[in-house]
C-alpha cells in the first residue's frame, strides 16, 4: 500500500486532535477528513480507531455506509453515470460500459494515471432528460456512448495539452 506523505498524515492527526473530545466522534472526524483529503485513506481510519477506542473495522463500517465517504483518491475529472431506473431503462449500462473503455477507470474507482473517476449514482432527480451523466459538474441529457465518447476524449486532449 501506498504511504501517505507527512502533510496528509499531519491533517489527519489534527483532526483527530480537534474532534477527540466532542460527541459521535468517529462521523465527525471522517467528514473533517473527507472534506480535507477529499478521502479517506485507511491511515485515517486507524488513527480514529486508535483515538476513540474502537477498531479499523468498525471505522471501515461507517465509511462503507455512507455514501459521502470514498476510500479512493479522487481524480481530476469526475463522471457520474446515473444508474436509477429510468436511466438504466435507457441505456446507462452502455454509458458505464463506454466510460470504463475510455478511461480506464472502474465503477467508483479511479483511473490508474489519476485522470477519471467513475461513479454510477441513483436517480439524480432528472428523469426526463434520461439518460444523464454528469461529467465535472456539468448535466449531459439523453446522453449516448458516442457523446461520452468525444466529452472524455476532449478532456484527454485538453489535458495532454497541459502536459
Ligand atoms: S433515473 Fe437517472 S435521473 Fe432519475
Amino acid at each position: 500500500m501506498e504511504r501517505l506523505n507527512g502533510d496528509s498524515l499531519k491533517a489527519i492527526s489534527d483532526i483527530v486532535n480537534r474532534h477527540k473530545d466532542e460527541p459521535g466522534p468517529v462521523i465527525v472526524m471522517l467528514h473533517d477528513v473527507q472534506d480535507t483529503l477529499g478521502y479517506i485513506p485507511f491511515e485515517a481510519m486507524e488513527q480514529i480507531a486508535k483515538a476513540t477506542g474502537t477498531s479499523v473495522a468498525e471505522v471501515y463500517g461507517v465509511v462503507c455506509f455512507y455514501a459521502q465517504f470514498t476510500t479512493e483518491p479522487k481524480g481530476k475529472h469526475v463522471i457520474n453515470v446515473c444508474l436509477g431506473t429510468a436511466c438504466y431503462v435507457k441505456g446507462s449500462q452502455a454509458l458505464i460500459d463506454e466510460a470504463i473503455a475510455e478511461t480506464g477507470a472502474q465503477i467508483n474507482k479511479t483511473s490508474p494515471d489519476g485522470v477519471f473517476s467513475l461513479d454510477a449514482t441513483r436517480c439524480l432527480g432528472a428523469c426526463g432528460l434520461a439518460p444523464v451523466c454528469v461529467i465535472d459538474g456539468r448535466v449531459i441529457g439523453s446522453c449516448t456512448p458516442k457523446v461520452l465518447n468525444a466529452e472524455i476524449k476532449k478532456i484527454k486532449a485538453a489535458e495532454a495539452a497541459m502536459a
